[in-house]
């Protein structure tokens, strides 16, 4: 009875904790966005809106809403939510942007939502004491923040709760692959209870990744599996590094072989056929940028022939226009080495194409992602995000716990090991599973370097498997960036909004 009449005790205390929660739709002000062809958009805005009860650090954890005058489907319209998150790093609510797809969003009449978060550059002062806010997971459960509070208040705020499309790239795109799987996911509750996040769903409807840069404690072994063809070429590795290289690139084909992916032929995909399986990609790419008109030299490793080819079992074909508005390649005026009516790009000598993108950005240096420790000290983004709340940086594999130059003896403790875990949208992707959204838009740049192709082609594929709608491409002659072709996303958008 006792215990009864304290946990209905603590229930109201949290009810009335929630109130503070709630929507008000009386702090809107109106604004007018300017298009870039001039055309000007009329929006409501509500700002600095706090989605947690219990704020810790309040330059971040807060909300924007904007709402267009028309909406395109009344109550029924969708929300794009754009997280701006960039090297696993803070960031502010925002407002929205006319060169980017917030303000598109709203020029098209959907509702659309910029929150902040905290990051591996967030601190607040305890005590005198300097603590990090951001590290894994608390971005990404900022994000279910503020999902949660869009569900709770869907009465009030315009537009569907249930039709929520998350938008980001890089990191920001490996949190829109975290949030579009992990939706109502346990293994997050004691967080987002202790946050006092809404108590509702943070499960979201679609997830538009731009260059994911997730899968982080394989992202390493994908690294030199794919681009160790370059070390003692264009990359310029010294002896050391190239034994870490060809140690983590030994330890990949295990991996790719326990993902069980299949092709869309339904064929499984092994390390022996993986390389095949990212040339159907390229070559899709190539092929669609040829008949857009683009130049293409035939230095790089693209192999074409005047006639149509026989693609055998990896037919992919299609996808968006992504190769559209794709910077023209090569000095202006270059005469075009193909011919755009009638050549047809067959294959890829992919070596020589990946010693082509490696020669566009250097490549990062073995490992790419868990570095901190091993060969030289330097934290990256991903040794800071799974850092403690001191803002000591830490390591994230066991290989680079083994190769540590100073104190190699060391282990994964077991919390970090789980924070490693749900920071992972490959640990959530199964067939029927109910916590991952039903529809993914995915791109990665053709020539994109900041992580292996084989992370976003292992989502889509393991999304697609599963059962998910996935439109999954790797536009072609794209270095590292988000939000390009909004006609290729607003198109698609459309198409899942119905
Ligand atoms: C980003 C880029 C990286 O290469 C990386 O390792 C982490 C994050 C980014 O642009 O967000």
């Amino acid at each position: 009875m006792l215990a009864v009449c304290i946990a209905g005790g603590v229930e109201t205390a949290e009810a009335k904790s929630y109130e503070k929660l709630a929507f008000n739709p009386k702090e809107a002000k109106q604004a007018v966005l300017t298009m870039p062809s001039g055309e000007k958009v009329a929006y409501t805005a509500y700002e600095n809106i706090f989605y947690v009860t219990n704020v810790e650090d309040s330059v971040y954890q807060t909300l924007n809403i904007y709402v267009p005058e028309t909406l395109r489907n009344g109550d029924a319209t969708p929300i794009l939510i754009r997280t701006y998150i960039g090297g696993y790093m803070a960031t502010t609510a925002k407002s929205p942007s006319a060169s980017d797809a917030t303000g598109r969003a709203l020029k098209e009449g959907y509702v659309v939502c910029i929150p902040g978060s905290r990051g591996v550059n967030s601190t607040i002062d305890r005590n005198g004491k300097t603590i990090y806010t951001g590290t894994a997971p608390n971005g990404l459960l900022d994000l279910k923040a503020a999902i949660r509070y869009l569900r709770y208040n869907d009465a009030g705020i315009p537009g569907d709760a249930e039709k929520i499309i998350i938008d980001g790239t890089s990191a920001g795109g490996a949190m829109s692959a975290l949030v579009g799987s992990t939706g109502d996911r346990p293994e997050y509750d004691k967080y987002l209870r202790k946050m006092g996040a809404a108590p509702t769903s943070d499960k979201v409807f679609a997830a538009v990744c731009y260059c994911p840069i997730t899968d982080l404690n394989h992202a390493d072994m994908e690294y030199e599996w794919l681009y160790g063809c370059t070390n003692t070429g264009v990359r310029h590795l010294d002896a050391d590094q190239i034994t870490i290289s060809n140690e983590l690139a030994a330890e990949c084909p295990a991996y790719i072989n326990s993902l069980s992916l299949r092709n869309e032929a339904g064929n499984l995909i092994t390390a022996d056929n993986y390389k095949d399986y990212l040339k159907s990609f390229l070559i899709a790419s190539a092929q669609k940028a040829l008949e857009e008109g683009c130049e293409i030299p035939d230095t790089i490793g693209i192999i074409r022939y005047s006639e149509k080819p026989d693609l055998g079992d990896f037919p992919v074909r299609g996808g968006n226009d992504d190769g559209r508005g794709a910077p023209s390649f090569g000095p202006a005026g270059m005469r075009p080495m193909f011919n755009n009516k009638t050549d047809y790009v067959t294959d890829i000598d992919l070596d020589r194409y990946l010693t082509y993108v490696a020669t566009v950005t250097p490549l990062k240096t073995p490992p790419a992602f868990d570095q901190y420790g091993v060969l030289i000290d330097t934290p990256t983004p991903e040794n800071k995000v799974f850092g403690n709340e001191e803002g000591v940086p830490s390591n994230f594999t066991e290989f680079s716990l083994r190769h540590r130059l100073h104190d190699n003896a060391a282990t994964l403790g077991k919390d970090l090991m789980a924070r490693i875990y749900i920071m992972n949208p490959m640990n959530f992707i199964s067939e029927n599973a109910r916590s991952v959204a039903p529809h993914w838009f995915i791109r990665h740049g053709a020539k994109d370097r900041d992580t292996s192709f084989l992370v976003p082609i292992n989502l889509a594929t393991k999304l697609k498997n599963s059962g998910f709608d996935v439109n999954f491409f790797l536009p072609w002659n794209r270095p590292h960036s988000g939000d390009y072709n909004l006609d290729d996303l607003f198109t698609w958008i459309d198409s899942i909004s119905e």
